[in-house]
């Protein structure tokens, strides 16, 4: 059977860390019934939305991220479009607090699994529509982190600003730039030089979606999350943990790279990087708000493709294609 919607009614205790100070990861409740998701559609004359690399944007573009991440947090907390609205979706939805609908002994969790890409790509793009319609710009695309080039691969400058709404303090503050992230981290400092670690993230690369998508969500999802973190908290918060990890900005750029792995991959070779057929997992579905803010049913089959859902990435050299271990 396809994993049913998460029945959010019934939002319970998460299973968190010892040490969190977080009352609930449960979502504002809703009182009206969830409609289902309508794609933007063909019709709309809207163009594509192309989502930056967070370290190539412009200044004007990084001012008015910074005032869509404003006005997010703005917001009142039980208000659905908030900032902190939005990080308690991921907590709620990796920390155990849904049981899938019918099923209320089990825990709804979104990774380790094959939910793990459309979860995700659901998650950015709702918080994508609702920071735009915040700063009044629909067209608005969120950026990425392109850790996968070497120009990408320290935290993009405009999250690193102490003074930028897209500063996060929980964060190692070793790894602030211009130190080079290592794809797989384990929580030890690697001893390389810049030119070791570039060439050691573009083999950590090449290994990782050339074998599908499944093994990317363990490197370099993982270790990103960890690299980020802060290690003097008790569970490496705000990035090293899934109930915290939606607190850093950073989250949805580091999460915008690992959604477009999932398009690169496909396109590296369209006619055998398939998605799964089985019906299971195309009917499988979450609960957002929307911009207006209104809850919206979203089945894993309407996210398949970037361009349905009105969106896709700025074309940038994958250098890992060729490095060959
Ligand atoms: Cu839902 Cu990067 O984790």
């Amino acid at each position: 059977d396809p994993v049913a919607t998460p029945d959010i009614s019934t939002c319970g205790p998460a299973d968190l860390p010892q040490g969190a100070n977080v009352l609930t990861c449960c979502p504002p409740p809703s009182n009206a019934l969830p409609v289902d998701f309508a794609p933007p559609g063909a019709a709309s004359s809207s163009p594509l939305r192309t989502r930056p690399a967070a370290h190539s944007v412009t200044a004007d573009y990084a001012a008015k991220f910074n005032a869509g991440i404003a006005a997010m947090k703005a917001l009142p907390a039980d208000d659905p479009r908030s900032f902190a609205a939005q990080a308690s979706v991921h907590c709620a939805y990796c920390d155990g607090s849904y049981s899938p609908e019918g099923f209320p002994g089990a825990e709804l969790q979104v990774h380790n699994s094959w939910l793990f890409f459309p979860f995700h790509r659901c998650y950015l793009y709702f918080f994508e529509r609702i920071l735009g319609s915040l700063i009044g710009d629909p067209g608005f695309a969120i950026p990425f982190w392109n850790w996968d080039a070497p120009d990408g691969m320290r935290m993009p400058a405009m999250y690193a600003d102490r003074s930028s709404q897209l500063f996060d303090p929980r964060r190692d503050g070793r790894h602030a730039p211009p130190k080079l992230i290592d794809l797989d981290y384990n929580g030890r400092e690697p001893r390389f030089i810049d030119d070791q670690q570039i060439d050691h993230n573009l083999r950590v690369m090449y290994r990782q979606p050339n074998q599908g998508p499944g093994p990317v969500e363990n490197i370099p999802h993982g270790p990103v999350h960890i690299w980020c973190g802060d290690p003097s908290q008790p569970g490496r918060e705000d990035m090293g943990n899934f109930y915290s990890a939606g607190n850093d900005p950073l989250f949805y750029a580091h999460h915008a790279n690992i959604d477009r792995m999932w398009s690169v991959w496909k396109g590296l070779d369209a006619r055998r990087h398939t998605d799964l057929a089985d019906p299971d997992w195309l009917d499988a579905s979450f609960l957002f708000y929307d911009e207006t803010p209104k809850l919206v049913r979203i089945r894993v089959r309407d996210v398949l493709d970037t361009g349905a859902l009105g969106y896709r990435y700025q074309d940038v050299p994958l250098p890992w294609t060729a490095a060959r271990p």
